[in-house]
């Protein structure tokens, strides 16, 4: 059965049908779902429940797998998932309770709060993200996206002309050490994901559209005042952001969405801390190699 789409928001987002993606995928219906992302750049998959190696499998159709701040991480939060790319998404720690509140994973899944594009701060990237949901809280804990393509067309053209040459720089521990005043990290680890520079204003391969590449990764502009360029980068991350240009998810159990890291950006919603959260997240690199074969 061929893949169709309905609408989410008016500006991108749909939710997909004809597809079970807890199976092998033909090449057609990889390339089906991709062109489809290329369209809506986030994909809910609704009612189908997904063990953790089906993910993976589904995942690796479109790349190879991104570990993203794994690698900074993984000595001090330890997986619970049983495979390093399965991320846990969750407010759980490896004996199964709440995390302490001042433990690196609940400073985690506090950074999801800002609105980001994940492993903005190395590359590569990510490409995909597929985020499956398995225990929700009884309110908030929501994800909100954005579409930066949506988000460039809708810029004055003053601004537009402003900003198409520059450059901002993304550095992966910026939100959690600066904005949510995260400590505990040491020298070695800090130098581990070291920062990169993107163009303000890319264009997004399987679309052709242009798109503002914003997110709580970019630390400053290069070649700017310090302050004048967050202001920038702190206005025009409110410009892509706006209510009427943000699609809320409601999670219920059993939803996967996918999202395309290069034309996206995502945040989760606050929610009791104290009440359990649970998501698993799968990321591909954003790299054009054959994709391996699911097993
Ligand atoms: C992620 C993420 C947001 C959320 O999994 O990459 O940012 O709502 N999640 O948990
Ligand atoms: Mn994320």
């Amino acid at each position: 059965m061929p893949l169709k789409v309905r609408k989410l928001h008016p500006l991108f987002g749909g939710e997909a049908s004809g597809i079970d993606i807890s199976k092998s995928l033909s090449s057609a219906e990889v390339a089906e779902i991709v062109a489809a992302m290329d369209v809506y750049g986030i994909l809910l998959f609704r009612g189908q429940p997904l063990s953790g190696d089906q993910q993976i499998a589904y995942a690796q159709h479109f790349g190879p797998l991104d570990l993203g701040l794994r690698k900074i991480n993984k000595t001090r939060v330890k997986h619970r998932l049983g495979h390093e790319a399965l991320i846990d998404i969750s407010n759980i720690d490896e004996s199964g309770n709440i995390a302490d509140r001042n433990s690196r994973k609940m400073f985690s899944q506090l950074a999801n709060q800002l609105w980001h594009s994940d492993s903005s701060f190395q590359q590569p990237a990510a490409r995909y993200t597929t985020l499956h949901s398995a225990v929700n809280p009884s309110w908030g804990g929501e994800t909100e996206f954005a579409d930066l393509r949506a988000a460039w067309d809708a810029l004055p053209d003053r601004t537009k002309a402003q900003i198409e040459n520059l450059t901002s720089e993304h550095f992966a521990l910026h939100s959690r050490i600066n904005l949510l005043g995260d400590t505990g990290y040491t020298e070695a680890e800090k130098g581990v994901l070291p920062p990169v520079t993107w163009p303000l204003v890319r264009t997004h391969p399987g679309s052709g559209r242009k798109l503002l590449w914003v997110g709580i990764h970019a630390t400053h502009i290069p070649g700017m005042h310090i302050g004048e360029g967050r202001l920038l980068l702190a206005e025009l991350l409110e410009h892509a952001t706006q209510p009427d240009v943000v699609y809320r998810h409601h999670w219920q159990p059993g939803d996967t969405v996918m999202w395309d890291n290069r034309a996206t950006i995502h945040r989760g919603m606050r929610y009791d801390l104290d009440e359990r959260r649970e998501l698993r997240r799968v990321s591909t690199e954003d790299v054009d190699v054959p994709a391996r074969q699911a097993a």
